[in-house]
């Protein structure tokens, strides 16, 4: 039988991942876990193969049988192809583990450190480029098990696991006439868009706040968490909220996968029925009376609170077009907040009452799962011109991979209104570095699909051109704000940094006190890290 103090010290030196807690802490929250320790002498016998992680997995594996998923089983396969992007299902982890509690998720932690094995944690597995929630040969934790949702008495509050997607919660509270601040889009887990920052123009799990279609009344979702159950670094399950632990609860609110793995979710439910939504689609003719229409909401965004403008540019088997989605948070039929988009001739129109559970059904099929897909993102201030810019570069350069398979570019606005970013100060505020004096501003989120891996450089060359140049435009007319929403950034861009030194600075010290041994930055590299560098740092190239 091997030394065990051996092994650790041997894994760490050759892998030189982590320095962890010590062995003995390690064990004895893992008997606290109630699990039988003596069970891990048997596993750590004969020879370690310090680069993969099956002995980690055949661990867990015999505490927990039955929900360890290996790469063999069509199982593994279905769970690989439950991502959105195509670049997350290529990766291969070594297994696969589906908690289904807070001390699951704990004890799968511990083990991962004292076993020095690099993991990804999956809520709804919507983040785009490969390795966000996804690890190739390391420990993937899938938090699907954790679906409870539990409405309070006094209908103030719902419960959810982080394993939910956000149209099985109001699909739930809908019975009860209520909702909360959510994903726009079905299928999105809580876990990503909450943690990312949730941008919700006015109603998606790891975006540092996540905007949703009631953004404006009530701010992004990460400022309508009241409490975040979360396992620590430790393994210790703690309950973050503004009086226990102010700083932490802070760093949740945008910072991303940094801090720990949140398995509950306290939101504040707000009453909501129908909603007056949809979409008008506009031929290219129309281009300037929908850069005209949009710049106005932009203005007036603040003085309807209920408004919500989702503002696209995509082009479409040889056409360009715009869409405007707007919807409207109660039934109201034509709101004379939307007049200025409505009165533009439209080849489609698609405004009804709506359930919310319908309308991000709808949202779904504009997102179809298994493409490649890229993210990038970028803030502006509000003009006019700013947004001509930004639609002249996009039309200018996306037309470079007209021949692409399965090629649909998008260029997407949004407003962050000085409403949202008043909101955002509420709850002592969040990471995100907003506020009110910086007005109105336009939230870029270039979304780009295609099928074909072939096709990548040219589109992700095009994706960073359009990007660059439009930060160069808006620099040179003072309209350049430095923040970039975690849920909408590529791989290429360094998120938090954004946030501002001292809110930068911050999250590190956070981070350094609740993660002494930096285990969620070293063994968990995926995503968006409290480093000034991006995830990726080699800038893809084309000629
Ligand atoms: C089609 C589509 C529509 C979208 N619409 C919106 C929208 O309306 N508003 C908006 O704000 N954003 C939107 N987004 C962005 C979305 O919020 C992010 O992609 C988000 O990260 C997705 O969350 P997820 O749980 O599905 O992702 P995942 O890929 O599962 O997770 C993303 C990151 O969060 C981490 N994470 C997940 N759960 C936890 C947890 N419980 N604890 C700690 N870390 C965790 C993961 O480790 C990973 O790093 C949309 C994205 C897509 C693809
Ligand atoms: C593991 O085995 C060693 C040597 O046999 C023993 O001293 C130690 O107590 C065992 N550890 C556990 C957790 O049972
Ligand atoms: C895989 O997914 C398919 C389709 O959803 C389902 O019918 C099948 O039962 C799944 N297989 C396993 C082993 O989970
Ligand atoms: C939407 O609801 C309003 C208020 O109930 C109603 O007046 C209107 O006719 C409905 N419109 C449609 C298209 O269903
Ligand atoms: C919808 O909300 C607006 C703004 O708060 C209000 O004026 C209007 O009466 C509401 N309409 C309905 C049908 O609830
Ligand atoms: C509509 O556009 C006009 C300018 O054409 C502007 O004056 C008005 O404020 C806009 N209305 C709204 C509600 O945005
Ligand atoms: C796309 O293909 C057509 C037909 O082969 C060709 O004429 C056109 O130049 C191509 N466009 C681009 C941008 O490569
Ligand atoms: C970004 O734009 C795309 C294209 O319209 C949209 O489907 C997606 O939901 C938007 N992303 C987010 C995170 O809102
Ligand atoms: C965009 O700017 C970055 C940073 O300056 C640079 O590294 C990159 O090459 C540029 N990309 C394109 C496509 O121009
Ligand atoms: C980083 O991006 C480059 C350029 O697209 C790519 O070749 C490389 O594989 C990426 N690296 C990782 C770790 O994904």
């Amino acid at each position: 039988m091997r030394q065990f103090n051996l092994t650790l010290a041997a894994l760490a030196t050759t892998t030189g991942l982590v320095a962890a807690q010590s062995k003995a802490a390690i064990e004895k929250q893992l008997q606290a876990n109630g699990l039988n320790i003596a069970l891990l002498n048997s596993t750590i016998n004969g020879p370690l193969a310090t680069t993969d992680c099956s002995l980690l997995c055949s661990t867990i594996n015999l505490f927990y049988p039955n929900r360890i998923l290996t790469q063999n089983e069509a199982a593994f396969t279905n769970w690989t192809e439950s991502f959105w992007s195509q670049q997350q299902e290529v990766v291969t982890p070594r297994c696969v583990f589906e908690p289904t509690s807070a001390v699951e998720v704990s004890s799968a932690l511990l083990l991962a450190e004292l076993f020095s094995c690099p993991f990804a944690v999956k809520s709804g597995g919507h983040a785009a480029f490969g390795g966000s929630s996804n690890i190739e040969n390391g420990l993937s934790i899938s938090l699907g098990g954790l679906d409870e949702i539990v409405l309070s008495d006094d209908q103030s509050v719902v419960s959810i696991g982080s394993g939910n997607i956000w149209v099985d919660i109001y699909d739930y509270l809908e019975e009860y006439s209520l909702a909360v601040i959510g994903g726009r889009v079905s299928t999105i887990g809580v876990g990503g868009l909450t943690t990312g920052g949730i941008f919700i123009a006015n109603v998606e799990t790891s975006a540092p706040g996540g905007i949703s279609f009631f953004s404006q009344e009530y701010g992004w979702a990460c400022d309508n968490v009241v409490n975040y159950e979360v396992v620590l670094a430790s393994g210790i399950v703690v309950d973050v909220n503004i009086d226990s632990y102010p700083d932490l609860y802070w760093a949740l609110r945008g910072g991303g996968n940094n801090f720990g793995i949140v398995t509950r979710f306290e939101l504040s439910t707000i009453q909501q029925g129908f909603l007056w939504s949809g979409s008008l689609i506009y031929l290219s003719e129309y281009t300037t009376d929908a850069i005209d229409a949009f710049y106005n909401y932009g203005l007036n965004a603040a003085s309807d609170p209920k408004s919500a403008v989702i503002m696209n540019w995509a082009y479409d088997e040889g056409m360009f077009l715009a869409v405007a989605d707007l919807e409207y948070a109660n039934t109201t039929v034509n709101p004379p907040i939307f007049q200025n988009f409505t009165v533009i001739p439209t080849v489609e129109n698609t405004m009804a009452n709506r359930t919310l559970s319908e309308v991000t059904d709808m949202f779904q099929e504009s997102n179809p799962d298994g493409l490649r897909e890229s993210y990038w993102t970028a803030t502006f201030r509000l003009s006019k011109d700013m947004i001509a810019f930004l639609v002249d570069t996009f039309e200018e350069e996306a037309i470079r991979a007209a021949n692409a398979t399965g090629y649909i570019p998008a260029l997407v606005l949004q407003i962050i209104s000085t409403d949202m970013t008043t909101q955002m100060q509420k709850n002592g505020g969040n990471a995100l570095g907003l506020s009110p004096v910086d007005g109105n501003l336009i939230l870029l989120n270039l979304s780009f699909m295609w099928d074909d891996i072939a096709d990548d450089n040219l589109i992700l060359d095009i994706l960073g051109t359009i990007t660059n140049k439009s930060i160069a435009y808006a620099k040179e007319n003072c309209l350049y704000k430095e923040y970039l929403y975690m849920n909408y950034a590529s791989q290429y861009q360094a998120v938090l940094p954004s946030y501002g030194t001292e809110n930068f600075n911050k999250l590190k010290d956070v981070s350094a006190k609740y993660d002494p041994f930096q285990v969620f930055q070293k063994l968990q590299p995926g995503y968006f890290k409290l480093s000034s560098q991006p995830p990726n740092t080699t800038y893809p190239t084309y000629d």
